[in-house]
């Protein structure tokens, strides 16, 4: 990582309320030409939060990520980690990272690269515990550059973790993980948060923000469209699709009806997204008496997040 830029200093607020938080971000800007990558955002994390960063590619995630780290400067607006600028508490060693894109040094051992990370820090973690929270003890005689990608994403992990640091940043750290490593991963970050200290991590998946973190913050466009309990988000995004055959309707007369919020027609049925099934149930048999062949499904997760992140979002 090459991009090293100091962080805008000062913030509004009063500086004891902003020294509290583990990241304090005030009216964040950054454009690359024409992209407006982020565009206000102000979030404050408290220490000891686990927070998932959720939102679809090109969101911002890591944009806003990488100026939390102090790797790329804002354009408007500021970052701090516990009061201090983002570049100081990196080098202070309260602050490890994970990215989403880098390689690793090539010509190295696992253990000699974790070991060089180390030696940099103020006060680092032993290596041979590093290499074991990261799950890698087995492969720390191998070469770098023969790691698969799930290898090379605990080593990344490792590194991240060899500063011991209070806080944690993570850019989609389980990509390419398997499912076992996945989860030796998570058991990971769960001891690491039980001692009080901060995560945030960025994820495309609403079920893995829900499993591992207390808090999600939805990212869609360049703005937080959504910020809450995975509870809150899911009862934001969730709700129930009732298909069936009802002739003579129109897809004006089914989105009129109560519970209802969207209709599509999908072939000779029609599909009614709502929000409360039971109402919507009631009236559409009241009114359409002859509709057949009701099936009544919980809506997937994943697609009503996607549909909540592109109204949300474009709305912006
Ligand atoms: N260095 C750059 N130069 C030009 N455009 C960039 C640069 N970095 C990011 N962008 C653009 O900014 C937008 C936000 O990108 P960002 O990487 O922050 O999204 P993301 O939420 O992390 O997405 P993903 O889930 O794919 O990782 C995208 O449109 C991207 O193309
Ligand atoms: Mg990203």
């Amino acid at each position: 990582m090459t991009r090293t830029s100091p962080i805008t200093p000062g913030a509004a607020g009063t500086q004891e309320a902003r020294a509290g938080a583990a990241v304090d971000i005030s009216d964040l800007h950054r454009s690359f030409g024409e992209v407006r990558a982020v565009r206000g955002v102000d979030l404050r994390i408290a220490p000891g939060e686990v927070v998932a960063f959720l939102g679809p590619n090109g969101a911002g995630k890591s944009t806003t990520i990488d100026m939390i780290l102090g790797l790329t400067r804002p354009d408007r607006g500021s970052v701090t980690l516990f009061g201090a600028e983002p570049t100081l508490a990196v080098r202070t060693g309260q602050v490890g990272a994970m990215l989403q894109s880098g390689a690793l040094l090539p010509d190295l051992s696992v253990r000699e690269l974790v070991s060089l990370f180390a030696a940099l820090q103020p006060h680092p973690l032993a290596v041979d515990e590093a290499l074991e929270r990261a799950g890698i003890s087995d492969i720390a005689g191998q070469r770098t550059q023969n790691l698969s990608g799930g290898q090379s994403q605990r080593v990344r992990f490792a590194l991240a973790v060899v500063a011991d640091p209070d806080l944690l940043v993570l850019d989609e750290p389980t990509v390419a993980m398997d499912v076992e490593v996945r989860q030796a991963f998570w058991a990971s970050i769960r001891q690491f948060a039980a001692s009080g200290r901060t995560v945030l991590f960025a994820t495309h998946y609403l079920q893995e923000a829900d499993d591992f973190a207390d808090r999600i913050v939805v990212m869609a466009k360049g703005s937080v469209v959504a910020d809450g309990t995975g509870a809150s988000i899911k009862e934001r995004v969730s709700g129930r699709r009732l298909t069936a055959v009802i002739p003579d309707a129109t897809g004006e007369q089914l989105t009129a009806l109560p519970g209802v919020t969207t209709v599509e027609q999908v072939g000779s049925r029609m599909s009614l997204q709502c929000s409360d099934s039971d109402t919507a149930l009631r009236a559409v048999l009241t009114q359409f008496p002859q509709i057949h062949e009701i099936e009544i499904h919980q809506a997937n997760l994943e697609e009503a997040f996607l549909r909540l992140v592109a109204t949300e979002g474009a709305a912006s």
